[in-house]
């Protein structure tokens, strides 16, 4: 049963973040955790997975009482591509639908050095797949979707990712702009609100 696929789910993440401030341990069992789900029968609402010709989008499936951490529908068109951001948390990514290509870069010790990012590798995921995104010390990159379908992934942030301040690099240069992402209810109030940086 779909749903409580998602319950068992809610509840085992609850137990993991409860037991360890270890980020590593955190995102390594909640990757494999991640996994079993997107194996499984579970289904996000099919209102939760239309994308908006205007950004990515950012449906929440799931925020803790306490703020302590969230699980996020990310919806892109094909073809939408994120700007350069971090997270300030750890974070992990599983690909529900669709494809999505990660650029990612070393997060800098300091801001606005006037030096440009340094790219840490690029990766294709595709279905099924997941990755452990972030941890707080490393935690930046660009996502677009790829493929030629609309991208879903389902991503598990520790925090209540709408909410938190983050940072937006120009990566040619480094300058940071800090950004908070906000949370997208419905496709159709998606147009007036700013970028998603997810
Ligand atoms: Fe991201």
């Amino acid at each position: 049963m779909s749903d409580h696929d998602l319950r068992d789910f809610i509840d085992d993440v609850a137990v993991i973040v409860k037991d360890t401030d270890d980020e590593n341990e955190i995102t390594r069992r909640i990757a494999a955790r991640l996994s079993a789900l997107l194996a499984g029968d579970y289904r996000i609402p099919a209102e939760l997975t239309r994308p908006s010709p205007e950004h990515h989008l950012n449906y929440p499936l799931h925020i803790a009482a306490d703020n302590s951490w969230c699980m996020v529908a990310v919806v892109w068109s094909p073809g939408q591509r994120t700007p350069v951001h971090s997270h300030e948390t750890w974070g992990v990514a599983g690909i529900y639908a669709g494809a999505e290509h990660e650029f990612r870069y070393v997060k800098p010790a300091a801001d606005g050095t006037g030096r440009p990012l340094t790219p840490a590798g690029e990766q294709v995921w595709r279905a099924g797949q997941v990755t452990v995104c972030c941890t707080t010390d490393d935690d930046v990159h660009a996502v677009e979707s790829v493929g030629g379908e609309a991208t879903v992934g389902i991503h598990v942030y520790g925090g209540n990712i709408g909410t938190i301040r983050r940072r937006s690099y120009d990566p040619a240069t480094g300058a940071v702009d800090w950004f908070v992402s906000g949370w997208d209810q419905s496709p159709a109030l998606a147009g007036a609100s700013a970028p998603r940086q997810a």
